[in-house]
């Protein structure tokens, strides 16, 4: 039998070592001696990287031509998600004439940058080119199965989740789905369908449903709810849930964590997947220090919950947010200012990768 006076003289120096390293790391991270690496060290992808969680964002492979742009897009994320470059007017804008170009772009730039993908999205009522809306049921029924073919086929092994369907469930509280033309022309089954085919398309991908307004525990998230617990009870393909929170400043729901919770308690991934906290422009300072609070309430909420496979912000600066279009007077919703200054939320959510979670 081994000395244990041995074993443990042993341990001793490997826990010496370990600490000697660890404090090596602190002080490089710390930016001590190497400042031309502390900022990488301390990145939020580092931090991340470091928790096994993602934080990514939404991609538009025009603007990495920018310098400021592409310089926080390499070091500050390890996952990628097209804005817009793989949805269906972006990849199918003809019956069968598939266009990757524009999604390609971000698939190589993920790759080249050692990042996750992922897919956004296969199946939207919007974004969608006008002879798909003008199909009868059974013709879109298979129009819909050939997209998702032809796409989820098209990055099969590159992307790590697709969002299959997107915003499939009605505002309010009806609790119902949305009145697409999916819906209207295909009934019900649409969406298994969907979830069908990519698994088929895509044997690897986990295979996620997204929407908006569905981050607390309310109508439309029950809804949501009983779908993943129906489709697990009869073994359609489902992995996870996106939670879009697209959020407005001050009214991050209380229950966002237990919402969280109560997915993966059916035995899915999830995520919040198009994170942006938007307020009045020009930005008051209260309204950004509080937008640094909420900010640090969904991250939060996500390291606490084991599933919830990390976080996704839709876009890198304010300047290039699709929110002052859609939502005029309104903006300053994303961590980097139009300036690519870095605002208190990015402040805020740094250290807690490095402070909680699993
Ligand atoms: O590509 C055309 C271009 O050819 C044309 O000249 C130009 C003129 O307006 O429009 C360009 O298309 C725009 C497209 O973004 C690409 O820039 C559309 O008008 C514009 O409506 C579209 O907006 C996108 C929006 O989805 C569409 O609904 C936003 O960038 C994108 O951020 C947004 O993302 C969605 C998620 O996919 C799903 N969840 C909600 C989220 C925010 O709406």
């Amino acid at each position: 039998m081994r000395n244990p006076h041995h074993r443990a003289g042993r341990l001793r120096s490997a826990l010496l070592a370990a600490v000697l390293l660890a404090g090596t790391a602190l002080a490089v991270g710390l930016g001590v001696g190497r400042p031309d690496h502390a900022a990488a060290a301390t990145s939020l992808k580092s931090l991340a990287d470091a928790k096994g969680r993602d934080i990514g964002f939404a991609l538009d492979p025009g603007r990495l031509s920018e310098t400021a742009y592409r310089q926080i897009a390499d070091t500050e994320f390890n996952l990628v998600v097209a804005e817009n470059a793989m949805k269906w007017d972006a990849t199918e804008p003809s019956p069968g004439q598939f266009t990757f170009g524009q999604g390609d772009a971000v698939a190589s730039y993920a790759a080249g940058g050692g990042k996750k993908l992922y897919g956004h999205t296969l199946v939207w009522h919007s974004q969608l080119p006008n002879w798909v809306s003008n199909l009868p049921g059974p013709d879109l029924l298979q129009a819909m199965r050939s997209h998702i073919t032809g796409v989820a086929g098209h990055y099969r092994g590159k992307v790590v989740a697709w969002d299959v369907v997107n915003e499939a469930f009605a505002d309010g509280g009806s609790g119902g789905r949305r009145d697409s033309v999916f819906q209207q022309r295909i009934g019900d089954r649409w969406i298994e369908e969907a979830f069908r085919a990519a698994r088929a398309a895509d044997p690897a991908a986990k295979l996620c449903i997204n929407d908006y307004s569905t981050d607390g525990v309310n109508a439309k998230s029950t809804a949501i709810w009983n779908l993943v617990r129906d489709f697990k009870a009869r073994g359609v393909p489902i992995d996870c849930v996106g939670l879009q929170a697209h959020l407005i400043v001050g009214q991050v729901p209380g229950d966002l964590q237990a919402n969280l919770q109560r997915f993966a308690d059916l035995g899915v991934d999830v995520r919040i997947t198009e994170l942006d906290i938007r307020m009045p422009t020009p930005p008051s300072a209260a309204n950004l220090a509080a937008q640094a609070a909420d900010y640090k309430r969904v991250v939060t909420a996500c390291l606490a919950v084991s599933r919830c496979a990390g976080v996704t912000t839709w876009g890198i600066t304010d300047r290039y947010s699709w929110i002052p279009g859609v939502f005029p007077g309104q903006g300053a919703a994303l961590i980097w200012d139009d300036n690519y200054q870095p605002k208190p939320a990015y402040q805020a959510v740094k250290p807690l990768f490095h402070e909680l979670g699993r």
